[in-house]
């Protein structure tokens, strides 16, 4: 581990004094401690901004954590407290699968594309290149597909329904309903847990058998383990991971912690 805080962060817009509580707190290598930033609006003082837990710093080149924004720690902590009712955990898990989304349209390739305005002056812009689709891991993943439409009106959705044994944690899969023409497109690949990776990791093997490229597969993750995040670089290193978080670990039953618990009987059942 460095000692410089510039050489740790893998969020390059917070502010020094962030980057400096930061960098001490990821010193403490022994101690598998919560990395914590001071969060509020960059014209206060450090001193009034209160400490909070943020993303654990990897190292992986395929996986891009959100920037870690006092917006992004507020929906995150309304979304993992065990206190919130169904309908704020639908209402601000929505808010940060937006985030997710729009962060992970940047991941895809664009085009020049130059346009007339109105007033007869031309603007050298860009535009998308290629065709995406969404496939959304049922049930959990499925969660995220309002959060694509609202950004790419029409997009086809494909679903991989895979559950997780509950005793071993181990995936099976159950079901796939995929685009004809997916080897073709750019796939966005919804679910937003990361545990040990398993669902995931099944999912892309399901892609990639259906002919996508995996260096044209992006998947959008609100919370991961370090595990997971671990797990699904090494197997597959093209496929781009857009994550909110990644949290300290798994528990005895495979649960991320401290994460929120389960996130599909928290959207649609409980
Ligand atoms: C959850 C979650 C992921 C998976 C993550 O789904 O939505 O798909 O577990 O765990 P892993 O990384 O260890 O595989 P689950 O199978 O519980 O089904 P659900 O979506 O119906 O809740
Ligand atoms: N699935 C969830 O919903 N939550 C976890 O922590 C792990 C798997």
């Amino acid at each position: 581990m460095h000692s410089k805080s510039h050489n740790l962060s893998p969020f390059p817009s917070l502010p020094h004094s962030a980057l400096e509580t930061f960098s001490s707190t990821m010193a403490s290598q022994t101690q598998p401690e919560a990395p914590s930033k001071n969060v509020g609006p960059e014209y206060r003082p450090t001193t009034q901004k209160p400490l909070a837990t943020v993303s654990t710093a990897l190292k992986h080149e395929n996986v891009h954590v959100l920037p870690q924004t006092p917006q992004l720690i507020a929906l995150l902590t309304m979304i993992r407290d065990k206190n919130t009712g169904r309908a704020d955990f639908i209402f601000h898990s929505n808010r940060i699968i937006r985030l997710l989304v729009e962060e992970g349209l940047n991941h895809l390739p664009v085009l020049e594309h130059t346009i007339t305005t109105p007033v007869g002056r031309t603007y050298a812009g860009v535009k998308f290149e290629g065709k995406i689709c969404g496939v959304s891991i049922m049930r959990a993943g499925e969660a995220m597909e309002q959060g694509l439409r609202e950004c790419c009106r029409s997009v086809r959705i494909g679903k991989i329904l895979i559950q997780r044994d509950e005793e071993t944690a181990k995936p099976k899969l159950y079901y796939d309903k995929l685009p004809e023409d997916i080897a073709t497109r750019w796939v966005l690949l919804l679910d937003p847990m990361l545990a040990t990776g398993g669902s995931a990791l099944m999912a892309v093997q399901v892609l990639k058998d259906r002919g996508v490229p995996e260096d044209h597969i992006l998947f959008l993750n609100l919370i991961a383990s370090p595990e997971g995040a671990k797990n699904f670089a090494e197997q597959y290193p093209k496929v781009r991971v857009v994550t909110a978080f990644i949290d300290m670990g798994l528990n005895e039953k495979n649960y991320i912690v401290p994460g929120l618990g389960d996130f599909g009987d928290r959207f649609y059942t409980m």
